[in-house]
């Protein structure tokens, strides 16, 4: 890849020019070099690194701290990727919460943009933070901070009423100032529709294939999260020789269209 940092406009205009990108998590300074030099263009310290690294059952544990502590190892580690940390349960809760919090994010964990579960209920504060010239993520479909809300880690966007939000919430949060979404287990369908009708790169997990940009949690990728393995994902090292090989086939996957393949959607 070239040397050239990635931003959020040099995404936005990858999306302008049809180009898909990839998106894997990181949590560490060497996997974070590594996914760089394997061409990967956003890193996202996922709030899943309570489940992944520290073992919890679900995300909501995770404090600021640590996705601080996360986000400077990875920053360290990387020098080509967007660095992307995650505003961890109740950090975004108000405006005033959201700033400080992501302020902390991008000062002390070198965070390059925040990602925040919630749609209409978010937008105060995706306005606030995009204001002060903070990029924002919005995360909309299955928002694992709700997991008990919502009774489980379900498909989301299956009826009519609930897509038609889903739509709405995305159309909210970019005219709010969200630089960039993310959809978590909706339809595929659902899922390019909302691509096509916002501006901004639509990265998608369990979202089909006409999503700009696709993500998987780093260890679902290597094949070794250990227990149920969701439907959307894909063991990259089956056929790859090592970790690097594994990580240039993802990459090479997502960018030709090749992953997710149709036993990876939802519908
Ligand atoms: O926390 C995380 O890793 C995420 C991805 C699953 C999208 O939000």
């Amino acid at each position: 890849m070239s040397n050239k940092a990635m931003s959020v406009s040099s995404l936005q205009k990858m999306k302008a020019a049809g180009e898909r990108f990839a998106v894997l998590t990181a949590y560490d300074a060497t996997f974070a070099s590594l996914l760089d030099e394997c061409g990967v263009e956003v890193i996202l310290v996922g709030d899943s690194l309570g489940m992944v690294v520290q073992g919890g059952t679900t995300t909501l544990p995770v404090t600021v701290d640590d996705i601080v502590y996360h986000t400077r190892a990875v920053s360290r580690g990387s020098k080509h990727a967007l660095i992307m940390a995650d505003m961890p349960f109740m950090a975004d809760a108000t405006p005033q919460q959201a700033v400080q919090n992501a302020g902390r994010l991008m000062k002390e964990g070198g965070a390059h943009m925040v990602k925040l579960e919630g749609g209409a209920s978010q937008v105060e504060v995706v306005r606030r933070l995009s204001e002060l010239g903070i990029p924002v993520c919005g995360h909309l479909g299955l928002q694992p901070q709700s997991v008990h809300k919502l009774g489980g880690y379900k498909v989301q966007g299956r009826d009519e009423a609930a897509a038609e939000s889903i739509l709405n919430d995305s159309r909210k949060l970019v005219e709010a100032g969200a630089d960039m979404l993310l959809l978590e287990c909706v339809p595929a369908a659902l899922a390019a529709q909302v691509t096509n009708a916002v501006t901004v790169p639509v990265i998608g997990i369990g979202a089909g294939a006409q999503t700009d940009a696709q993500v998987l949690v780093l260890y679902d990728m290597l094949g070794i999260t250990p227990g149920h393995r969701p439907k959307f994902t894909h063991d990259f090292m089956t056929g790859n020789g090592s970790i690097a090989e594994a990580i240039r086939a993802y990459v090479s996957a997502v960018k030709s269209g090749q992953f997710p393949a149709e036993q990876h959607c939802f519908h």
